[in-house]
């Protein structure tokens, strides 16, 4: 892992969007691997500029998102979906077909679990891909356990993940279950970009950087990635 501490939010959101534009500009029929919540906003953001600048074009890249919601409907303003499309789509010139999701509202998980992993085969793998970390060392969706998981699945959502992001549900209760990309899909990306930043993710940084591989830190298997970037603020890096 290289770990590096920036000032501001904006500082890592250019680091981390700077090596999505530069894969895209090396490759533009790159595979990306992209993240909803908080935290890749300002990576968005860049990435945003960088198109409306002339310098660099989305226009043959495929993406795959980690996760979705079980139980709302894709075009829901609160869907992940309606996320990526808000902060990033809508504002690039990414083709509509090129963009992939797992479908949170299937009958049969493991039939999606295969779909997508299908997909991300065709499109001849993840080249990079944004991870954020919950509290509790999650990345997407894949909560502590007992093991790592390996392709997509649903998951039953835990009560520190149903209280950090009910934030966001102001009409409706938030959905209890998603469809996650497992550990195994994640760790077969190119090349991990990983961003914690505030003092609410400084625990899990330290149990990834410093404790054991185990999957109840399920962030901690970032260890064993050959090409993982880890970007962090101050305050993410206090127990470092
Ligand atoms: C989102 C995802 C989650 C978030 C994590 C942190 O697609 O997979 O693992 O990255 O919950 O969320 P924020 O960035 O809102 O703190």
């Amino acid at each position: 892992m290289q770990i590096l501490t920036f000032k501001t939010t904006e500082e890592i959101g250019a680091a981390a969007g700077k090596l999505f534009v530069e894969t895209v500009q090396n490759n533009p029929k790159a595979v990306l691997g992209l993240a909803t919540g908080a935290t890749p906003v300002p990576t968005y953001e860049y990435m945003a500029k960088e198109y409306e600048n002339g310098n660099v074009s989305f226009k043959d890249v495929t993406t795959f998102n980690l996760d979705e919601y079980c139980d709302l409907p894709k075009e829901h303003k609160n869907s992940f979906y309606s996320f990526m499309v808000d902060n990033l789509f809508s504002k690039i010139d990414v083709k509509d077909e090129n963009i992939n999701f797992l479908d949170g509202n299937v009958e049969d998980p493991d039939a999606e679990s295969k779909r997508y992993a299908d997909a991300i085969i065709n499109a001849g793998g993840i080249d990079i891909q944004f991870l954020g970390v919950g509290r509790n060392g999650h990345i997407a969706f894949n909560e502590p356990a007992d093991e790592f998981t390996d392709e997509a699945f649903k998951v039953k959502l835990t009560d520190s993940t149903i209280e950090a992001n009910s934030i966001y549900f102001d009409d409706i209760p938030m959905p209890r279950y998603a469809m996650t990309m497992g550990i195994g899909s994640i760790m077969r990306a190119k090349k991990i970009v990983f961003v914690a930043t505030g003092s609410s993710k400084a625990e899990a940084v330290r149990a990834m950087v410093k404790g054991e591989v185990t999957p109840s830190c399920p962030a901690s298997i970032l260890q064993n990635h050959p090409d993982c970037y880890v970007l962090l603020d101050e305050a993410a890096a206090a127990l470092l």
